[in-house]
């Protein structure tokens, strides 16, 4: 066991991911700081889950930015002042340019509800409904500057069933998301995580 990681998690929503990780440090499944939480939205209930839990969380506005490239050297800049080692997408509807990913690189996870490749982009748990897959999960991987196509960390299956609807698909796989991005967090933690092209291998402890 080394030292903890410097984490950050970029929101814009509900957050249950973000509370999954909180949750999961604080019991000591995971071992990382959790800095700061970013948003771009300021109503993002991710917000109140991080000060609810002491965390320092900041909501900055894409708007008042004239340009995507200043929006993330902002980012950037906040990252860079508490020297963060990993930053992870949970919910954050916001495609990363590569001016942005390519200072991080190898450094931004994100966690998407599907088994990629198979549904990438918005309502991945529509998606799978309407192609009448039967199983369906969820993904954590490295972000590049594709839409959800950076090399797989990890994955979990959850069965889809005929009489499901979104929601609750959605809410099968969510449970999943919750176990699965602090395990993959952990990995990265330990140092056990190697990108090769677009395969991650996982190292022995
Ligand atoms: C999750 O389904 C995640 O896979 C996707 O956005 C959703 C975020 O949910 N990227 P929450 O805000 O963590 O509850």
């Amino acid at each position: 066991m080394g030292n903890k990681i410097n984490l950050a998690v970029f929101i814009s929503g509900n957050g249950t991911n973000l509370q999954a990780i909180i949750d999961s440090i604080k019991a000591g499944r995971v071992e990382a700081e959790l800095k700061m939480v970013i948003s771009d939205k300021k109503n993002a209930y991710g917000l109140v889950r991080a000060e609810k839990a002491g965390i320092e969380n900041i909501f900055i506005d894409p708007a008042d930015f004239n340009s995507r490239q200043g929006y993330e050297k902002e980012l950037l800049d906040y990252l860079d002042k508490k020297n963060i080692d990993l930053v992870a997408l949970a919910g954050f509807m916001r495609l990363l340019s590569p001016y942005f990913i390519n200072q991080f690189s190898g450094k931004i996870m994100n966690i998407h509800p599907s088994l990629l490749p198979s549904f990438p982009g918005l309502h991945a748990q529509r998606q799978a409904l309407e192609y009448g897959v039967k199983v369906s999960g969820c993904t954590v991987h490295f972000v590049d500057e594709g839409m959800d196509t950076g090399p797989i960390i990890l994955q979990a299956p959850v069965p889809v069933y005929s009489d499901d609807t979104e929601e609750r698909l959605a809410s099968r796989i969510r449970e999943k998301e919750h176990e699965l991005y602090p395990e993959a967090i952990q990995l990265f933690a330990e140092n056990r995580l190697t990108i090769q092209g677009r395969k991650v291998y996982i190292n022995q402890p």
